[in-house]
């Protein structure tokens, strides 16, 4: 194939999320698989660390260092730092090099016109020669494996760091959608909360995301799990330490959990009724990092009377769908974006 000799390798598609960045050169696959973190020397400006090493420093500064992440929500909260995290990715696949021919980039689905505008212009910025962005429902059921470009509808529900996407699509497109401000890391505050609330113990996001990574859950697990969180004690200011159970972790992570259940179930209730039908045949997919949380499959399943699979590598169900595509120049032209009646806007 001789298209694939002249661009094989300088084609790009990257998954900018809240939590993690990843990137896919086509050809290799994924090739960059990092926290979305940046830590910036505040005396110079200068960029002191990218990824997980920047992670490491979240919290454990020196005042002169601040790590960030500067995605919220799906979208561009600190506009130069993310350039900057680009940036650094792409010159990392690049050997050194800048320019990549063209890069698809994922995006939420309810971007705004300035937001799109935003992440278009750092990927520019960060060496990209043309820039094609795909919305992250239809990357993720692609990189699922579902048949999207069939006439028949297929759900998607894409829990992230910072956002959940809920689509039904069909022919290619994304018929209905909703997307919430609430993702994993909302998950990780409500334990936040719950320990100063229960506890009387501060400790920060990153003890949460762990804690809910050991014993977090959205439904009733058969086996006993529990796990230690260390923070500052409210009362006495003192170092302490707690256990934290599956039960105790269910209870303080319910409300966002019940948001995420609630937008399936309005998604699935503002379905036309054909492909409401082929989504009962199929069941649903679970993709991003929040579907490893256990018992959402069970959960999912118990509240819509329906099956739920979760995507094989939930966490690069994106970009891997977004990889595909490079192969597929039809869905990589940059077409006018098309938004359908059914569409439904961000709450
Ligand atoms: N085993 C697990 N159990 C529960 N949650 C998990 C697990 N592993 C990862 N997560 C959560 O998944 C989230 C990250 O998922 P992902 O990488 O899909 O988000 P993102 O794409 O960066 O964010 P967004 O799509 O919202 O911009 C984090 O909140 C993390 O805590
Ligand atoms: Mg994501």
């Amino acid at each position: 194939m001789p298209l694939r000799r002249i661009s094989g390798g300088r084609e790009l598609a990257i998954d900018l999320g809240t939590a993690n960045t990843l990137v896919f050169l086509r050809g290799s696959g994924i090739v960059v698989f990092e926290p979305s973190v940046v830590a910036i020397d505040e005396r110079t400006n200068a960029v002191h660390a990218v990824g997980e090493e920047a992670r490491r420093m979240i919290g454990r500064t020196p005042a002169t260092i601040r790590a960030i992440r500067p995605l919220r929500h799906g979208v561009i909260a600190d506009f130069e730092v993310t350039a900057q995290m680009l940036r650094y990715f792409i010159r990392r696949v690049g050997g050194g090099r800048l320019s990549f021919s063209r890069v698809v980039l994922c995006v939420p689905s309810g971007i705004t016109k300035v937001e799109r505008e935003a992440v278009e212009e750092a990927t520019m910025a960060a060496g990209a020669r043309t820039v094609v962005l795909i919305e992250e429902p239809l990357a993720a059921a692609i990189g699922a494996g579902l048949p999207i470009a069939e006439p028949q509808g297929s759900m998607i529900v894409d829990i992230g760091g910072g956002t959940t996407e809920v689509a039904v699509l069909s022919l290619g497109e994304v018929v209905v959608w909703q997307s919430i401000r609430v993702g994993g890391y909302e998950l990780d505050e409500a334990i936040v909360r719950h320990l100063d609330t229960v506890e009387r113990l501060l400790v920060g996001p990153e003890t949460a995301e762990a804690a809910k990574i050991a014993c977090g859950s959205a439904w009733e697990l058969p086996e006993h799990l529990e796990t230690q969180v260390a923070g500052r004690d409210r009362l006495t200011g003192l170092l302490r330490r707690a256990t934290i159970t599956a039960d105790d972790a269910r209870t303080a992570i319910a409300q966002p959990v019940s948001a995420i259940v609630d937008a399936v179930m309005q998604t699935l209730e503002t379905t036309p009724p054909e492909l409401a039908a082929d989504i009962s045949t199929r069941g649903i997919v679970l993709a991003g990092g929040g579907a490893l949380l256990r018992g959402l499959d069970r959960r999912l399943a118990a509240e819509t009377h329906l099956a739920v699979h979760i995507a094989d590598a939930p966490l690069e169900a994106v970009v891997t769908g977004a990889g595909a595509t490079l192969e597929e120049t039809a869905f990589t032209h940059p077409a006018p974006r098309r938004r359908s009646g059914r569409r439904r806007r961000r709450h």
